[in-house]
């Protein structure tokens, strides 16, 4: 356990049992130094406790690199329930999560994220303060999430293609969830071409019939040729055995932890794909939540949410002039902001 912690940088471990419920959660805090850790609660029938510890861990440090690189002044963290392999009472197994979060006194401040649904957090909400984007607060980040990477997308599309906007280009997107449908519906809006997958073959089969679209199956999606790959699913897609296959020049997506490792950014290299950072594009919905939670207007939130694309555009450029992959630049950049508190004052002067 500590080898993982040590790995991730990861400050705190807690684990919460509920044996009325059935639930099993852990809540990893990565750093509290610019804020209370803001993360997502992320709900799924992990195989092994060990899968579990690693995947909280890593998503974890993740929200803490996206609030410092998004200027917020929040911290990171994030909370997995392995879901019981038995029939369980859903609202209950939420109470219970309610109460293990309230137990952390705001320190950890829950969100939604895969596998966790909005009536999910209402459940939680009746158990502890210390949870945003419920139907109470009616802050749902996953169109913010959606317009983030949206923006992204043409940032990415303009660096690697020299042209603007997604018109006629090939995009394969995988996974059709909460951010990955939107996404969808806004590039068949934009007129580019679409390919879906989803491990769900009735969902993707569903919103392509809607987009007069094509679907594959979800396996088969690393090996269609197309100009972008999106990941819109779950974490550990670009690997060692996806990354030979992958046919694209650019890869914007919304999924966390797409790298399953860090070698895969070089490999990413070594083959030219534009590979931009899962944690920068998907800042739309923590954006959205702290500006939210300021009571900030919609047109606000809206137009912080596109600086995403600026962001990007000047990191790539910084990028290259270091002869660093993006993801590189951006780990370094959001380490720094960590350690000398520029987060704190570029949200302040926001
Ligand atoms: P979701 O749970 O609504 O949707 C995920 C979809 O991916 C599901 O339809 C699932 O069947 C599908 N899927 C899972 N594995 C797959 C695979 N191997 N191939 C194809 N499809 C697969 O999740 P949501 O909210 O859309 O989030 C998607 C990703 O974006 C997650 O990694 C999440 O952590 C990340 N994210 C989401 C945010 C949000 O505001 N919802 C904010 C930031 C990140």
């Amino acid at each position: 356990m500590f080898a993982t912690l040590e790995q991730t940088d990861v400050a705190e471990l807690h684990q919460f049992r509920d044996p009325a419920t059935g639930l099993r959660a852990l809540i990893a805090l990565h750093s509290t130094r610019l804020g209370p850790a803001l993360g997502g609660c992320r709900c799924l029938p992990y195989p092994d406790e060990h899968t579990a510890l690693n995947d909280v861990c890593r998503l974890a440090r993740g929200m803490s690199y996206k609030a410092a690189l998004a200027g917020l002044p929040l911290g990171g963290g994030k909370a997995v329930i392995m879901e019981p392999d038995k029939p369980y009472d859903r609202a209950a197994l939420y109470r219970a999560f309610g109460d293990a979060v309230n137990r952390l006194g705001g320190r950890y401040i829950t969100a939604m994220d895969a596998g966790t649904e909005i009536t999910d957090l209402d459940q939680v909400a009746t158990r502890t303060r210390h949870v945003w984007g419920f139907s109470g607060d009616g802050m749902d980040p996953s169109p913010y999430t959606a317009l983030g990477v949206f923006a992204a997308l043409d940032a990415g599309i303009r660096h690697r293609f020299q042209r603007h906007g997604a018109k006629g280009l090939h995009i394969a997107i995988q996974g059709l969830g909460h951010v990955g449908s939107q996404l969808a519906l806004m590039l068949a809006r934009a007129g580019a071409r679409l390919t879906l997958a989803d491990l769900d073959p009735r969902r993707a089969q569903r919103l392509a019939d809607r987009l007069n679209t094509r679907w594959v199956p979800a396996d088969s999606l690393y090996d269609v040729a197309c100009d972008i790959f999106m990941p819109c699913a779950l974490g550990g897609v670009l690997n060692a055995d996806t990354i030979p296959r992958l046919q694209a020049g650019l890869i914007v997506g919304a999924a966390n932890n797409q790298l399953a490792s860090d070698d895969d950014a070089q490999r990413l290299r070594q083959r030219d794909i534009l590979y931009t950072p899962d944690y920068l594009n998907n800042a739309g919905g923590l954006i959205s939540l702290a500006l939210g939670h300021r009571q900030e207007d919609r047109s606000t939130i809206r137009q912080k949410v596109l600086g995403i694309g600026r962001t990007l555009s000047q990191l790539l450029d910084q990028a290259d002039q270091h002869h660093l992959s993006p993801a590189q630049m951006a780990d370094r950049q959001a380490e720094q902001r960590l350690h000398d508190d520029t987060g704190k004052h570029a949200w302040e002067a926001a």
